[in-house]
């Protein structure tokens, strides 16, 4: 399958600088592994720092490509700040930013505790918006010609969804950073995109949103009218796109890749896919009958 496949062919984002947060883990790693292919120099930080080591380790011999480890908690400034000096201090400068880090888990929403709402908020609207204003004030500062954020949200930023209120309620405030913050930081050279991912599988999102016996109970690939889930590599790819010059005037947007699921689940009728083939006929008689009356 040629969606399996990396788009991008040659060094494409050779010499870029990309920081990945969250990037020791699931998508985050799949867009760090390609952007490495593609001769970038990449930066990946989360809270665990043998995590962390281990995934670098693994893709330096894959790829051959330059990763730096930091340990950075995304909701602390400071931390963030200190993801900024590293990166600058080992590489002298920095390209893109890539938004992935995230926290989730179902519950309805009367059980969650105050602290637990906050923590949802805190890593996914406060982490991202804590990273793009340290890069951002940076950039700004330095006068550097280009620069991109790269968002990575969901489709229901803006369907919202029941049973991942804090998250929900999160993606969509990055979703609303992303669009204001391409208009008023273009100026400056900076472009801000977002991706909405659909169902991709990773550890870290389908144990804590399809524990147990729900991964049986619901299969994913029937809300999807492509009937699958994503495979890692087309998102990298999209990913590679969005973080390269080739998408210099893609400023603003949220992409979407997820089959179809969104709005699936969005058109009023589209319960209709499981009227069968053979009784459309007989529908369809039915309606015309009526033109009669
Ligand atoms: C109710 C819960 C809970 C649960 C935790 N809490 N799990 N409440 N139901 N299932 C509460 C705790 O009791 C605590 O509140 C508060 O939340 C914080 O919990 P901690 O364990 O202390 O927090 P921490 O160790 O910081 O862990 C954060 C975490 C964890 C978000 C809870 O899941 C995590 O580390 N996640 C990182 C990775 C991740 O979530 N990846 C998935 C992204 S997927 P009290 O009041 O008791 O102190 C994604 C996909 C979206 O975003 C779209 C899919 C299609
Ligand atoms: P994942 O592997 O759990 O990724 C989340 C990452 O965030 C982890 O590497 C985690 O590392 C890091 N993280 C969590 N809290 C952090 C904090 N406070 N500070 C810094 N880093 C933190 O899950 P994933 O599925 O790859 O998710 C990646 C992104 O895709 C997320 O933004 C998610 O919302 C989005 N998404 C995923 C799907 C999907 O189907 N997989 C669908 C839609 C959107 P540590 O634990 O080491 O900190």
């Amino acid at each position: 399958m040629i969606y399996k496949q990396p788009m991008f062919k040659n060094e494409e984002l050779k010499d870029k600088v990309i920081v990945v947060t969250g990037g020791g883990s699931g998508l985050g790693e799949s867009m760090t592994r390609y952007f490495l292919q593609l001769g970038a120099k990449v930066v990946i930080t989360s809270r665990k720092l043998e995590k962390l080591n281990a995934t670098a380790e693994k893709l330096r011999l894959e790829t051959g490509g330059d990763v730096l480890t930091v340990a950075c908690d995304v909701r602390e400034y400071k931390a963030v700040e200190n993801v900024l000096a590293e990166t600058l201090d080992k590489f002298g400068k920095v390209d893109v930013l890539v938004n992935n880090a995230a926290g989730n888990f179902i519950s309805p929403t009367e059980r969650l505790s105050a602290r637990a709402f906050d923590i949802i908020i805190d890593i996914v609207l406060k982490g991202s918006k804590n990273c793009t204003l340290a890069f951002g004030k940076h950039w700004i500062k330095t006068k550097q010609a280009s620069a991109t954020v790269l968002n990575i949200v969901t489709t229901y930023a803006w369907t919202g969804s029941a049973y991942v209120v804090p998250s929900a309620t999160a993606k969509a405030g990055v979703l609303a950073m992303t669009r204001s913050l391409a208009v008023e930081w273009a100026k400056y050279g900076i472009r801000m995109n977002a991706i909405a991912p659909g169902p991709f599988p990773t550890k870290g999102a389908w144990d804590r949103l399809l524990p147990g016996e729900l991964k049986e109970k619901f299969d994913i690939k029937k809300k999807v009218p492509l009937k699958r889930v994503g495979e890692h590599q087309e998102l990298a790819n999209l990913a590679a796109y969005l973080v390269s010059d080739y998408s210099a005037y893609v400023n603003g947007e949220v992409i979407t890749i997820d089959g179809g699921e969104w709005l699936q689940g969005a058109g009023e009728f589209n319960m209709l896919e499981a009227v069968p083939q053979d009784l459309w006929d007989m529908l369809e008689m039915m309606i015309r009958s009526k033109k009669k009356d």
